[in-house]
Formats: structure tokens, C-alpha cells, sequence
């Protein structure tokens, strides 16, 4: 079996960090959104690893390299357009050939491991396997009408759903996805829909099964997602102290200090991640917050919010929270007069100020 893994896409609801950054390469608890996706595969035994790339895809080959640290082989597939998921797996077809394989959007997290779906496509004889989670709001999603243990339609943003089920990010196919993806049109957004894949493999009288997905499921495409996907993963982090803590600081709960962090005269209260030579100095670090590498963060509380890399935090008054901060931002109180909020922000940035 190989794995096929999105990195591709336009990721326009996640600017404008993704003006200067492949979406798939944002950290969350300061590892990228993309080595969660590969952590999974390899953990399952999948060594061929086929990753769809766009037009930046050289940041995410510099990320990711051949795989060789993951345990796998990478081998790269550009998308020249992103015309959609369908399309994405329509021009990996070369590289998977008669296999069976995994396709695994790279943007989604879940808990647990793959190894259970895959067992149930293979001992089902399916060929499609979908993952689906129970969601509150099933009308967002593609949404599958169940009967016994098969799928027999799938509607995409439906007014009334048929089922509380969402179609997760997780599929497994044997080749005759290939037929699928060959055979149907662009929609009217003019992308190949995988939704559309799908429907022709039921349309056309093949098994299309499903295993529910039990524990939290995440697409990370808005920023809300991307921060709830941070807790979920920070409350699952043990606590690992490589960092230095004075004795005026209280650190409580599960709180990874990266090698070289520093943490004085400051509360950290878990869990939260402190990136690698990263000062907080007289300041509180709140639960669910992630630090990125090289920050410092002075005289200021921040918490369930992510801030990257090479960030300053400085004299800020109020407590800055549900936030995402690019990588290089300095946010600082200003000094002298007249007093006022001075902005040097990049297009499509958001600023709430209380
Ligand atoms: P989406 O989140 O649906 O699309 P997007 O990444 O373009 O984001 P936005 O809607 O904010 O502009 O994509 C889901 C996953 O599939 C994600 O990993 C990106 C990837 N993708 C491709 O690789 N190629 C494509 O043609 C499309 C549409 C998505």
C-alpha cells in the first residue's frame, strides 16, 4: 500500500500567514501540520509516500527532504493548478500505479492510528474506504447516507443532511479510483470534486465502505481550527523541561520548554510549548499556547494562541488571546507622545483592539 498526502491548495482562508507560507507548513505545537500527517503513514508501515505540491512546493521538499527522517521515501508530485482533489489524485496515478493506497489531506489531524481502517478496506474487499466523524454541523461538510455498513450516496453541503456524519480528510482507494477520476467533469467551481469521485464508484455498483472516526477529527484550514487543532495536540503533550527556569517563575501543568528557553520572574501555565531559545520574561503564558522558536516575549500575557518564530512581545498591556502571530511579528507598546496604536500589517490581516 503507499500514501498519497496533500500539500497543494490555494489556502486562502489562512492569510495572510499563507502569503509568505505553505499552510501544510504551520506549526502546530510547534511541529508543521505536515508531519503529523507523516508521522501517521509511517506509522502504519507505508514507506512510498507521494506528496502533491504547488506552486511553493520547494519550501515544503526543504521541510520534509526525501523522508528518509520520517522513515520514508517522498517522492514529490507538483500540481501545477490546484483544480481540485480529484485532479490531485489524477496526476499521482504514475507514481501509484496498481496499488492500493491512502490518500490523507495533509491539513487534517486526527487522533489514534490509520492501521484500523486500513485493516477494515482490506478485510471488507472496498474499493473506496472513507472516514467519517460525527459532527454538529454535518450541512458544512460532504455528508454520507448510510445503509448497513455501506455508503449508497454522498451529498456535498447538503440543506437537510442524511446522516450526522462529516467525509473526513482520510480515504482509501484500490485503482478503480483512477476510472472515477477520469471519468467526471470539473464542477461549476471548475475543480475535480472528490465528492464527484466518489458518487461515480457508487453510481457505477462499486463498494464504497466506511469506519467512523471515534476520536477528534480536525480540518485546519480557518484560523479558529488551527488553534483548536493547538489544544487538542498541547493536551495530549507531556511536560519536558530542556529549558532554564528562575526560581520566581512558576511553571504548572504540562508545558515543553525547548532546549535553550528561558523562562523568568513569569507564570507558565500548561499545557503550552516554549520554542527553542525563547525568553519570557515577567509575563504569563496561558494554557494552549504554543511559542515558536527564538521569540521574546517581555512584560506581556498571552494565552490559546500561537505565535511563530523570531516573534517580540513587548509592554504589552492587555492580555493578547485567540490569536495567531506571523513568524517575525513584533507587537510592543509604544513609547513617547503622542500616545497611539501605530499598524505596519501585511494585506488581509486581522487586528481586534479592545
Ligand atoms: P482545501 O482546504 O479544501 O483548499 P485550500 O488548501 O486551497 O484552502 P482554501 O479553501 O482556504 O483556499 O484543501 C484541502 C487539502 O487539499 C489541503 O491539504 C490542500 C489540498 N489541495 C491540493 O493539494 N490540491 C488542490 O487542488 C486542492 C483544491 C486542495
Amino acid at each position: 500500500m503507499k500514501a498519497l498526502i496533500t500539500a497543494g491548495g490555494r489556502g486562502t482562508r489562512l492569510r495572510p500567514l499563507t502569503n509568505t507560507q505553505n499552510k501544510h507548513l504551520l506549526p502546530i505545537a510547534n511541529k508543521p501540520i505536515l508531519h503529523y500527517a507523516l508521522g501517521k503513514v509511517a506509522q502504519a508501515g507505508i514507506t512510498q509516500v507521494g506528496i502533491i505540491t504547488n506552486q511553493e512546493g520547494r519550501e515544503v521538499k526543504d521541510a520534509l527532504g526525501t523522508g528518509e527522517k520520517f522513515g520514508v521515501f517522498i517522492t514529490y508530485i507538483p500540481q501545477d493548478e490546484p483544480l481540485g482533489l480529484a485532479h490531485a489524485v489524477k496526476i499521482s496515478q504514475d507514481f501509484i500505479g496498481d496499488e492500493s493506497f491512502i490518500f490523507y489531506l495533509g491539513d487534517n489531524m486526527v487522533v489514534g492510528g490509520l492501521e484500523k481502517f486500513i485493516d477494515t478496506f482490506h478485510k471488507n474487499k472496498d474499493n473506496c474506504h472513507l472516514t467519517l466523524a460525527r459532527v454538529k454541523d454535518p450541512e458544512r461538510f460532504g455528508v454520507p447516507e448510510i445503509q448497513g455498513n455501506r455508503i449508497i450516496s454522498i451529498e456535498e453541503k447538503p440543506r437537510v443532511p442524511k446522516s450526522e456524519f462529516a467525509v473526513a480528510g482520510i480515504y482509501l482507494y484500490d485503482s478503480h479510483i483512477f476510472e472515477a477520476v477520469h471519468a467526471i467533469k470539473p464542477s461549476t467551481r471548475g475543480e475535480l470534486e472528490i465528492s464527484d469521485a466518489h458518487q461515480y464508484l457508487l453510481d457505477h455498483g462499486f463498494q464504497v465502505g466506511y469506519s467512523e472516526i471515534t476520536g477528534w477529527w480536525k480540518d485546519t484550514g480557518k484560523p479558529q481550527d488551527i488553534l483548536e487543532a493547538n489544544r487538542l495536540v498541547l493536551e495530549h503533550t507531556a511536560a519536558q523541561n530542556l529549558g532554564t527556569v528562575d526560581h520566581r517563575s512558576t511553571v504548572t501543568g504540562n508545558v515543553v520548554l525547548e532546549s535553550g528557553a528561558s523562562v523568568v520572574n513569569s507564570t507558565v501555565r500548561g499545557p503550552a510549548v516554549i520554542g527553542r531559545n525563547t525568553i519570557i520574561e515577567n509575563s504569563f503564558i496561558g494554557p494552549f499556547t504554543s511559542i515558536g522558536h527564538e521569540c521574546v516575549i517581555k512584560n506581556s500575557e498571552i494565552e490559546f494562541s500561537i505565535i511563530l518564530n523570531d516573534c517580540e512581545i513587548v509592554d504589552v498591556s492587555v492580555r493578547i488571546e485567540d490569536s495567531l502571530l506571523g513568524t517575525g511579528t513584533k507587537v510592543k507598546r509604544s513609547q513617547g507622545r503622542p500616545r497611539s496604536n501605530r499598524f505596519m500589517v501585511g494585506d488581509q490581516s486581522m487586528i481586534e483592539i479592545s
